[in-house]
């Protein structure tokens, strides 16, 4: 597996080097061959869950650009943030102004995000603040996440650009089988991306589905 060079193993857990020297959530902090390196939790993050699934590879290393859809309080971000380090970007999206305001405690250290309070169904109502960017991330849980991204993708993505989306099938429709709703939003998906992987995150996540594709 290639890892970006902010991100090692450490046994069975991923950690992110510490280059902003803050602490977010309650994550551990350990120290290997002199540096500081923040351990990420997969029940607090759908990405490092999709990494314990068995996603074998990031679209994200150091100077990525990436825009961020339902960024929340950052926790996901911060490990991204990380991982990205000082010469990449995060534009992080999100439409809570109560969720927002503990997002700016986490970038006032971490120069590398964005903060953006606007609503992901709009990109008109932010394009003045972000730039072209080699990825899209998304985690809304709203029934319109796909249409979202790819109104975003349209937007934002570079040429052959990635995406990652956090698929949750009960914001989808509670009525049918997250197997079901899974298939019909790959399907979705592939009129604009290759779909390079697809994982389920249960047991860390429930009933979610996690996809990386390529812009076609
Ligand atoms: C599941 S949480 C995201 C958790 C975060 N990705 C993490 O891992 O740290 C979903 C977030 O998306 C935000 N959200 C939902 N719909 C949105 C929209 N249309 N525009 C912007 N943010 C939205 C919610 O307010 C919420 O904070």
């Amino acid at each position: 597996m290639k890892l970006p060079q902010n991100l090692i193993r450490i046994g069975k857990h991923f950690a992110t080097f510490d280059v902003w020297k803050q602490q977010v959530y309650d994550e551990q902090i350990v120290v290997r061959g002199g540096k500081r390196y923040r351990l990420w939790n997969p029940r607090k993050s759908k990405l490092c869950a999709a990494l314990h699934k068995g996603l074998k590879f990031l679209p994200l290393d150091r100077g990525t650009k990436v825009l961020y859809l339902g960024i929340a309080s950052g926790t996901t971000a911060s490990h991204i943030s990380d991982i990205v380090d000082k010469e990449g970007i995060i534009y992080g999206v999100e439409f809570s102004p109560r969720v927002i305001r503990d997002l700016m405690l986490v970038c006032k250290k971490r120069k590398n995000i964005a903060p953006i309070l606007g609503d992901a169904r709009i990109p008109a109502e932010y394009a003045h603040l972000v730039e072209e960017v080699d990825v899209i991330y998304e985690d809304v849980a709203q029934p319109d996440q796909i249409e979202i991204l790819m109104r975003n993708a349209e937007a934002f993505l570079k040429k052959r650009g990635w995406v990652m989306i956090a698929v949750k099938a009960r914001s989808i429709d509670v009525s049918k089988q997250p197997k079901q709703i899974f298939k019909e939003c790959r399907k979705k998906l592939e009129e604009m991306f290759e779909i390079r992987a697809e994982l389920r995150l249960d047991p860390f996540e429930k009933d979610h589905a996690f996809f990386v594709g390529i812009m076609k």
